[in-house]
């Protein structure tokens, strides 16, 4: 029977992926599930040599868990690692991972995890054995702008990674505004650091975050796109921050206002936000931003 919510999808380089029929978006478009997740979390965010030299349990927040093939990437990347690993997935719908899970022949990623995915559907939570270490895996499902705003939401266990992968901005505009950023930059343990990447690298993603209290670099290329965007808690944590060239960019954007309410829309940055933004600990005492 035809799901009426999500199809599978072949990419031009041959690779399978999920597609939303009802907002008309594919999941990892370009280079397919396993390649893009590959790039933008695993490379990006050096999991794999972060949970080796971390000495107990690693938390990875899953924003946006969909048909898990971020999340599983990661495991299967990571499976030679001795230490603990604490997964939190977030999502408002299981369809698309009850999706993938009837189709594990072509969706490569989910056939080692099928079992435990089945029973975080069932259950909520599921621990097992990857390889060499223990994983934790908690799902919460839930509209996510609303459940990171509960107080319950302080005592989730805080992240050392973030993978951030909602739909886009334009389709998907609550999971994109400055009081979800802050929030979730609230929510971050200042001790501990923490790394996020997500595949947007828009001006008014990167503003929304900087004015949020990330601190933002350019990230990794993948697929069609030249650049994405890492935030983390720490400017240390940043290869590449964004400079006072990208700044002077910021100025002359038609798209740079962050969205407070959940409307897509495209503004240019209002002069209170410039002052924000220059005032960013990234940028004091950096110095030469054409206006
Ligand atoms: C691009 S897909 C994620 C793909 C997924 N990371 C994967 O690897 O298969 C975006 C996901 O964000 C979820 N989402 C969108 N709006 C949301 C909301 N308001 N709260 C929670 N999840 C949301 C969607 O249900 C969808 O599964």
């Amino acid at each position: 029977m035809t799901d009426p919510l999500y199809e599978l999808v072949q990419l031009k380089n041959g690779t399978w992926s999920v597609r939303s029929r009802v907002l008309g978006e594919t999941f990892h478009p370009v280079i397919g599930p396993v390649a893009e997740a590959e790039a933008l979390y695993v490379r990006q965010l050096q999991l794999p040599q972060r949970m080796a030299r971390h000495s107990g349990e690693f938390v990875i927040w899953d924003i946006g868990l969909g048909a898990a093939a971020n999340i599983c990437t990661v495991l299967q990347a990571s499976a030679t690692g001795t230490n603990p690993v604490r997964i939190v997935s977030f999502d408002c719908t299981s369809a698309p991972l009850r999706f993938a899970l009837e189709h594990p022949r072509l969706l490569e990623f989910i056939a080692p995890y099928q079992q435990a995915a089945q029973t975080l559907l069932d259950q909520g939570q599921v621990e097992f054995t990857n390889g060499n270490h223990l994983v934790s895996w908690n799902y919460f499902e839930a509209d996510f702008p609303s459940l990171v705003r509960l107080p319950t939401a302080q005592t989730w266990p805080k992240p050392h990674a973030i993978l951030f992968d909602a739909f886009s901005p334009a389709r998907n505009p609550e999971m994109w505004t400055l009081p979800l950023f802050e929030r979730l930059h609230g929510l971050l343990d200042p001790s501990r650091d923490c790394l996020m990447a997500t595949y947007s690298r828009s001006t008014l993603l990167r503003v929304t975050l900087l004015l949020a209290g990330f601190f933002v670099g350019t990230g990794h290329a993948t697929g069609d796109k030249e650049e994405t965007t890492i935030a983390a808690n720490s400017l240390r944590l940043i290869s590449e921050p964004l400079d006072p060239k990208w700044l002077s960019k910021v100025r002359r954007s038609s798209s740079a206002e962050p969205m407070i309410q959940p409307l897509y829309r495209q503004q240019p940055l209002s002069s209170d936000n410039w002052e924000r933004l220059e005032r960013h600990a990234q940028f004091r005492g950096s110095h030469g931003i054409t206006r």
